[in-house]
Formats: C-alpha cells, sequence, structure tokens
C-alpha cells in the first residue's frame, strides 16, 4: 500500500457544476438529521466524478458542506483507495488487484504491461497523459482472477495480452465491455453451467448491462460526457498565511499528517471566522410566518413525521411558534426563506418538500391537475425515462402511453400534476418517495448543459 497524502500541488478552488451541487445537496437529505456526515463518501467521490481527483479545496469545501472538520474528510479520503489524491489519466486509472488469487493467476504479468505501456511507476501519468495505474488490494472480484478495476467498473479474467488490447482501446476511445474477458457470463465454473441453466434473461450480466445502458465505463454521471470530467492541470498551491495566533486554545487536534511543504490542512482553529469573512444576509423578502407561543390545546403535531424533520429540528421548529402541520403547509415563499434562515441547511424545506409533506399530514391535499402532455416524442426521440431511479421498462411505458415522453416534462410538474399522475399509477406516492422530480430536473439540465 502506498503512502496517501495530498499531492504537492493543488488547484486554487473547488466548486460543484450546478447539477452536481444539486445531486449532492439531495443525498444530504438522505440521511437523518444530525447524521449528515455520513454523506461524506458519495459527495467526495462525486466530486471525484468532476475533477478526476481529490483536491485539497474540494476536501475544505465537502466539509463545508457536512460541517465537518476537514481533517475528518482527508482521513476518508486518505483511507479508501477509491479516492485519488493525485491527478490522474484524462482517460483511464488502472486499478491492478495484486492480492493472493489475482497475484497466482497473473497480476505481476498485468502490472509489467501497465509499466510498458503507460508509465515505469504507479501514479505517473503516461507521457500523453492519458492513462495512470496502481497496484491495489483485493477487490473481490477473486473468482474472476487476475482483474483491474478501470473507473468503475472490474475487467476480469484478464491475460496480459487482452490488458493490454484494453488500454489500447481505451486510447481510441472506444468503450471496451467490461466484465469477464473470456466470454464468462460472471463467475459461474469456467467449465459452463451445472445448474439454472435458463435462469439468465440478459446476455450480460447486471454490471456489464448498467455499464452498456450508460454507454460508458469510466464515467458514470448520468448524462454527462465523459469528457468533461477531467480538472485543469493543476496550478501551484500557495499555502495559506499562517493564522494569527488564538489566544488559549481549548485544544487542538493535531494533524496526523506528516508536515509537507505544501499541501497540509491548516489546524482547525476553535475560534469565529475571521472577520473580513462575508456574512450571509438573510434573504430579502423573508417574512416570519404566523407563530404560535404554544401548541393549540397543549397538543403539538409530531413534526418528525415529515421527512427531513428530526428530533433536533422539531426542537428548534418549536422554538420557533411552529407545532402543527397545518403552520407549515400554509408557508408562503417568504415564510419558507424567514424559516430557512433559521436552519442549519439552508434549502432543506425545498428539497424535502416539507409544504406537500404537510399538506398530506395535515390533511390538505393538493388538487389533482392533468399535466401538458405530448402526443409523441419532441423530434421523434423520447429520453430514456428508466434513468430515473424507480421508473423501469413498464412504467416508462404508462407514462409514454399518458404523453410524458421527456425528463423537462417530469421536472415541472407542480403538486397537482403530481397527485394527478400518481392517480394514473399502481403504486401510489412513487413520484414523491423517489423524487422523480429532482431526479429530472437534473437529467433535464443534463441534457442540455455541458460543464
Ligand atoms: S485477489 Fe484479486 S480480486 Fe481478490
Amino acid at each position: 500500500m502506498s503512502l496517501r497524502r495530498l499531492y504537492h500541488t493543488q488547484p486554487e478552488s473547488f466548486a460543484f457544476t450546478p447539477a452536481n451541487q444539486a445531486w449532492a445537496d439531495a443525498q444530504i437529505t438522505k440521511y437523518p438529521e444530525g447524521r449528515q456526515a455520513s454523506a461524506v463518501i458519495p459527495i467526495l467521490w462525486r466530486a471525484q466524478e468532476q475533477e478526476g481527483w481529490v483536491t485539497r479545496p474540494m476536501i475544505e469545501e465537502v466539509a463545508r458542506m457536512l460541517d465537518l472538520a476537514q481533517i475528518r474528510v482527508l482521513e476518508v479520503a486518505s483511507f479508501y483507495f477509491m479516492f485519488q489524491l493525485q491527478p490522474v489519466g484524462s482517460v483511464a486509472h488502472i486499478q491492478v488487484c495484486g492480492t493472493t488469487s489475482c497475484m497466482i493467476c497473473g497480476a505481476e504479468d498485468l502490472v509489467g504491461v501497465c509499466k510498458e505501456k503507460i508509465a515505469p511507476n504507479p501514479h505517473e501519468l503516461s507521457p500523453d497523459g492519458k492513462f495512470s495505474w496502481e497496484e491495489v488490494e483485493c477487490l473481490g472480484a477473486c473468482s474472476n482472477a487476475p482483474m483491474a478495476q478501470i473507473g468503475k467498473d472490474y475487467y476480469e479474467d484478464l491475460t496480459a495480452e487482452k490488458l493490454g488490447e484494453l488500454i489500447d482501446a481505451f486510447a481510441r476511445g472506444e468503450v471496451p465491455a467490461p466484465g469477464p474477458q473470456t466470454g464468462r457470463w460472471a463467475s459461474e465454473p469456467i467449465s459452463g453451467l451445472t445448474s439454472l441453466e435458463d435462469a439468465r434473461d440478459h446476455d450480460a450480466n447486471a454490471s456489464v448491462d448498467l455499464a452498456r445502458r450508460f454507454g460508458d465505463t469510466i464515467d458514470r454521471i448520468q448524462g454527462e460526457p465523459p469528457a468533461v470530467r477531467r480538472a485543469p492541470p493543476p496550478v501551484a498551491f500557495e499555502a495559506p498565511p499562517v493564522p494569527a495566533p488564538v489566544p488559549e486554545p481549548e485544544e487542538t487536534v493535531p494533524a496526523k499528517i506528516e508536515p509537507a511543504p505544501v499541501a497540509e490542512l491548516p489546524a482547525e482553529q476553535p475560534t469565529a471566522a475571521p472577520a473580513a469573512e462575508p456574512v450571509e444576509e438573510p434573504a430579502e423578502d423573508g417574512t416570519e410566518p404566523a407563530m404560535l407561543s404554544e401548541a393549540r390545546g397543549g397538543q403539538p403535531d409530531d413534526l418528525k413525521q415529515i421527512k427531513g424533520i428530526g428530533p433536533k429540528l422539531e426542537g428548534t421548529l418549536n422554538g420557533l411558534g411552529v407545532y402543527h402541520f397545518d403552520q407549515i403547509a400554509n408557508w408562503s415563499d417568504g415564510d419558507v426563506a424567514w424559516v430557512d434562515e433559521k436552519l442549519s441547511f439552508k434549502g432543506r424545506i425545498e428539497r424535502e418538500r416539507w409544504i406537500p409533506q404537510a399538506r398530506g399530514l395535515a390533511g390538505l391535499g393538493p388538487t389533482a391537475a392533468k399535466p401538458p402532455m405530448l402526443s409523441e416524442p419532441r423530434g421523434g426521440r423520447p429520453d430514456d425515462l428508466k434513468r430515473i431511479s424507480g421508473v423501469g421498462p413498464k412504467l416508462e411505458g404508462v407514462l409514454n402511453g399518458l404523453g410524458v415522453y421527456h425528463f423537462d416534462q417530469i421536472a415541472a410538474w407542480t403538486e397537482g400534476e403530481i397527485a394527478w399522475v400518481d392517480d394514473q399509477l399502481k403504486f401510489k406516492g412513487r413520484i414523491e418517495r423517489d423524487d422523480w422530480i429532482g431526479q429530472a430536473s437534473i437529467l433535464a439540465a443534463n441534457s442540455t448543459e455541458g460543464r
């Protein structure tokens, strides 16, 4: 295992693209109140997908988003070798498993190919900058040894010759199918199946099938063109000025990484942010909603029934004078902006759809209204609605039958329109549960915007 520390040169800043920011914000809402730190791996992974490798400004931004000490994010990034701490090849980074099964079955030959075709040393870029490689520990595909992970996919049952061909194919811009490279379907005996012989309904296993559907084995950001995921070449990083001494800090946690000339994280300071940092102003159009001094009849509603509200947030809301579902259900945009200012994760009221949830809980459902439908897909090319998690081939057929063919149609549905479509589906409530609107918004944006 190689020493894992931040790269010696770093870009100046990091920011998610709008689509990735929306995705990351949505991930945070999946975790219970107070547990948002658990989103660190998916968010860091998304950031790496965007930039190609994990940078210091990226770690700082992810720490800020999750209200974590920067060292906590660095600990995660430096522990898992799924995170790349230095620039990788612009086309592919090849992780060759070198553990027992793979070693016995020829991993050393695969490493030899990487040395010959890419660069003599692990983590060294090929001369054209397109490839890099490293040896990693067991990737859990031992029955298909030797193997390598390239991007998000496993290429299994490799030979030195086959790996060389794969690298050449990637270099030509091709997308080689992942999975076993010898014709095996998955990890069945090499001599063929002896049972369940007709159990397969696909010509490829699920992983290979997924890669084919995305048309890419390296990038899986849905709808994002793979060529734009890499960051521009890093610029030299200037160490930040040493912070002014802080009087009597209660306790400082020593950084676990060795002092490095440029890439070390600044120690956490227990003081407030520097005075020069701009203070966020409350939303101009925020208006305090009607509040109560106490719950009506001394019986507050259980606000925790609203997805996204935990005991802590319920206490905050009660402290503000919010005790009942119908109070939340009737918030105006200005009221939402005002309450939003009081919460630690801005935007969550909209993201988590508190108002429709509260309307439902208060017995104030939206009025169903049929959304605008199309008689046929625009340009004869429907979007692949199955890319929305929760929509399978059958549901896609139902939606097409109703006149829904495009992500932007779904993204524009109002509450009443959701209620109308919900009525047409067999599993009521799935649009909200699976967050079709949020997913469709991202897919629609990605189909029109590059990064
Ligand atoms: S030993 Fe290589 S995948 Fe397990």
